[in-house]
């Protein structure tokens, strides 16, 4: 038997437990149970938009979590499952799913996206019991380092925290236009990202011309065993998109990583974001595995 409460405030010691259990399942599956942006708000408590749907056994532990926020344009949800919970018949999965979307009902409703690691026939099954149906994709995309027959020929200079955000924000989200999660980015979200620890502004390379920043590479290291280098932000200003730029950069991001003494180059895209897949294929990434969004209308529920 399992429960579900849900919280909008977390306290200390359930981010302590619900962490206990990502930890299980990314051991068990290989990857981060949870996406980056729902990560930083579980352990910073939540922010306004958010709740966490916490499943605990007749003992109290947990076994399950699902995590919703609020978009300015769709819900985000995740959802992780203790694996020794997920055999066909356990419903924890699914019953996370609809609760959670009770909620989006009684928020107003609205789109959500059920995003998933990895998925499997299971995960299928959990969607489908709850009306959701396959949408987005993102491809995780790999390449070894370093790069060896090209190189970057171009200027850059490390971020400077407390000074750049505001320029990098403007042309970050005019480049990301109407994407869901990187086009509408504030300065608190770039802030967040600024306290982790694995922040490094000599990873995150910007390249101006005439004066104002015409794009940039964020990258991050992963402190895998071994570890991984991820190209964790790219974007060049529509202005000067098409010229070349953003194939410097990555090339550029990779060479900072290689330097590092890291192996592997690492990314997520959009597998819709045609000419980034192209220009990443050029320089000779290889797609990894598929995340994959479910995706519904949920209907506002009757007042
Ligand atoms: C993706 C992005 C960084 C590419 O930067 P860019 O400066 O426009 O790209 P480049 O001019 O360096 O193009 C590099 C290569 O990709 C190819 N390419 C770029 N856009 C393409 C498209 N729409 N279709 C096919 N190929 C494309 C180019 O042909 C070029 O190959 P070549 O060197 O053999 O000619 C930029 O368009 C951008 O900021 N987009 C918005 C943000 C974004 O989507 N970021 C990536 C998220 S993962």
């Amino acid at each position: 038997m399992h429960h579900i409460e849900v919280e909008r405030r977390m306290a200390e010691k359930d981010i302590a437990a619900i962490a206990n259990l990502l930890h299980i399942a990314a051991d068990a599956d290989g990857h981060p149970p949870l996406g980056e942006h729902k990560w930083l708000d579980l352990v910073h408590g939540g922010r306004s938009g958010f709740s966490g749907f916490v499943a605990r056994d007749d003992h109290r532990r947990v076994v399950g979590y699902a995590h919703l926020s609020r978009g300015s344009a769709n819900w985000g949800l995740e959802v992780v499952v203790h694996p020794s919970y997920r055999e066909p018949d356990d419903p924890i999965g699914t019953d996370l799913v609809r609760a959670a979307l009770a909620e989006v009902a009684a928020e107003g409703g609205g789109h959500v996206h059920l995003w998933v690691a990895k998925p499997t026939p299971a995960h299928d099954a959990v969607a489908h019991a709850n009306g959701l149906t396959q949408g987005r994709e993102l491809l995780q995309m790999r390449r070894k380092l370093p790069v060896e027959g090209m190189a970057s020929t171009i200027g850059v200079r490390a971020f400077r925290p407390g000074e750049d955000e505001a320029d990098w924000l403007e042309v970050n989200n005019r480049a990301f236009g109407g994407h869901p999660e990187q086009g509408a980015w504030d300065l608190e979200t770039i802030k967040l990202r600024e306290s982790e620890p694995w922040f490094d502004p000599q990873g995150f390379l910007v390249h101006q011309i005439g004066g104002r920043i015409a794009g940039s590479c964020w990258t991050k290291v992963h402190a895998d065993e071994p570890p991984i280098g991820e190209i964790y932000v790219i974007s060049v200003d529509p202005d000067f998109q098409g010229r070349g730029l953003g194939k410097e950069l990555v090339l550029a991001g990779l060479e900072h990583l290689a330097g590092k003494d890291i192996e592997t180059g690492m990314l997520y895209v959009d597998a819709a974001n045609v000419g980034a897949v192209a220009l990443y294929e050029k320089l000779g990434f290889e797609v990894d595995h598929v995340d994959r969004a479910y995706v519904g209308d949920v209907p506002a529920a009757p007042s």
